[in-house]
């Protein structure tokens, strides 16, 4: 295209009253005449001077342009020469996916096809393998709150007046430090004071250096098998297991030996023992989902087993503060001479989940790896909000809070298992419902439990399926996890009900 033909063709597109900028028209042109050859490499656009008189416009945003396109590699200028289209321009318009084509009549009226010029759609990218595995496997609800949502705690009585008070206390006076990314491991005064609950309220052995602040459980557990493991290392996983952690280990590229649980918590067969794990992930206190606390016997042997073949175990110690009728248990960690047990928790539960504050607690020998790599791998910040909640801890309203949630989360689950008892007796036992935030309700063999989950959802109640809780389908029961921490009181005999109506109408109506 000759200058003069390309001042026209711009002329005839360049609108003055449609609201975009005549900057922007003017770039966006000109990249689509490039792209689409109209102006073709080695080309001389016209002098900024020149054009700009022939479009009427200020040089100053010819040459405004201009300057963007030699950015973006469209065009080269060369002084004295001029500015000539480059001979390698993007095939695609740098920052705008989907833009028109440049002579395309229909350009700039809509038309959000990518660049392609012949005409055929392109193929759609695909995900990896690994990621189509994560996306094919995902538990993730689409609904975070409402009845019967497990693992989620009564989030409307967490003391916000006092958090605000604090919150502006530090906001008032902003001190730098606070504000700039954190250094590993989290702000130091939190570190102190979680290091004081966990030796006192979960027998964690523990010195304030060997606590690294995270995002939450899945950080946590994301960091230790990056540095504890290679892909390809087998780890063991109770089954059946969360599923958020099941998806953490999979993309790590870890191999995950599901082993089966009993009422004394994960029970490695002969043949599980014979090949040893590098990693192994339990949930001792409050075995997830199932409920049940892994007996001193039980876990006696598992230290003793992961000393011997040399094994990290990783304890998730997720929501075991909410005991009812007796006393939290002692920690794993609390019992380990070797240091071989890497400890994670969270105040998703306590506090509420969307803090997303968690923590690990490392042997000592391991600590500043941890505390470098987590600052390498994740640039952490939120340290201002560390520093709220190490003073929430420090007055006392951490464990408050936590007295008064247990005995609210104690009474709820004496009325959904008062409901349940009263609606279907002995017929569907309820199980593991003397701690945490949920209970698990069996449902008879063969029970596909995920038409009982959609026919609660026609009527707003969101409960889990407990067989997709199961890596080994043999193994899987049939159930659902009903999580009547976040409940208020008085609905929750009304949502059992309509649980209870989806229930029947699936089990019982089917005939099975
Ligand atoms: C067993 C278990 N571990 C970890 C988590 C998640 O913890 P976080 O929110 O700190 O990532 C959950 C949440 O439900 C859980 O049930």
């Amino acid at each position: 295209m000759r200058a003069s033909v390309l001042s026209d063709w711009l002329a005839q597109r360049i609108d003055r009253d449609n609201g975009q900028p005549v900057y922007r028209q003017l770039h966006r042109l000109l990249q689509q005449a490039i792209l689409s050859r109209e102006l073709p490499a080695g080309s001389k656009v016209p002098s900024s001077r020149l054009l700009a008189a022939e479009l009427g416009i200020a040089r100053n945003t010819v040459t405004q342009v201009y300057e963007q396109l030699v950015l973006e590699g469209y065009v080269n200028s060369s002084t004295g020469r001029g500015t000539f289209v480059a001979d390698s321009a993007p095939d695609e318009i740098v920052g705008a996916p989907g833009s028109p084509t440049a002579l395309d009549p229909s350009a700039g009226a809509g038309a959000d096809r990518p660049h392609d010029p012949d005409g055929a759609m392109p193929e759609p990218r695909a995900l990896s393998t690994r990621g189509a595995r994560l996306i094919a496997g995902a538990g993730v609800s689409k609904r975070q709150l409402g009845a019967f949502m497990p693992g989620v705690p009564d989030v409307s009585k967490f003391p916000t007046r006092v958090w605000s008070r604090l919150h502006n206390k530090y906001w008032r006076r902003p001190r730098a430090d606070l504000l700039t990314y954190a250094p590993g491991g989290g702000l130091p005064q939190l570190r102190n004071v979680l290091a004081d609950y966990l030796r006192t309220s979960r027998s964690v052995r523990c010195t304030p250096g060997q606590i690294i602040i995270t995002t939450g459980i899945h950080q946590s557990i994301d960091l230790a098998v990056r540095l504890l493991s290679d892909p390809g290392d087998v780890i063991w996983t109770e089954d059946p297991c969360y599923w958020g952690v099941r998806s953490v280990l999979q993309v790590s590229g870890l191999q995950p030996r599901p082993i089966p649980v009993d009422e004394e918590g994960i029970a490695p067969s002969a043949d599980d023992l014979a090949h040893p794990p590098k990693l192994m992930l339990v949930t001792p206190s409050h075995q997830y989902p199932l409920g049940m606390v892994m007996s001193l016997a039980r876990r006696r042997m598992l230290l003793e087993y992961a000393r011997q073949h040399r094994c990290w175990i990783i304890e998730d110690d997720y929501d075991s503060e909410f005991r009812y009728g007796s006393r939290p248990l002692a920690s794993l960690q609390g019992l380990d001479t070797a240091g071989q047990v890497i400890y994670v928790g969270s105040f998703g539960k306590t506090l509420f989940p969307g803090l997303r504050v968690g923590y690990l607690v490392v042997p000592e020998g391991l600590a500043d790896s941890f505390a470098t790599a987590s600052a390498e791998l994740y640039r952490e910040g939120q340290l201002l909000q560390q520093a709220v909640l190490a003073e929430f801890i420090a007055e006392g309203h951490f464990t408050s809070h936590i007295r008064k949630m247990r005995t609210l989360y104690g009474q709820r689950r004496q009325t959904l298992l008062d409901a349940a008892a009263a609606r279907f007796g002995d017929a569907l036992p309820a199980i593991g419902g003397d701690a945490g935030l949920h209970l698990v309700m069996r449902l008879p063999d063969g029970t596909n439990d995920r038409d009982v989950v959609d026919a609660a959802i026609e009527r707003n109640i969101v409960v889990r399926g407990l067989s997709g809780y199961y890596a080994q389908p043999e193994r899987a029961g049939s159930g659902l996890l009903i999580g009547y921490a976040c409940v208020p009181d008085e609905e929750i005999e009304p949502a059992f009900d309509a649980l209870a109506q989806a229930v029947e109408e699936t089990v019982f109506r089917s005939g099975s």
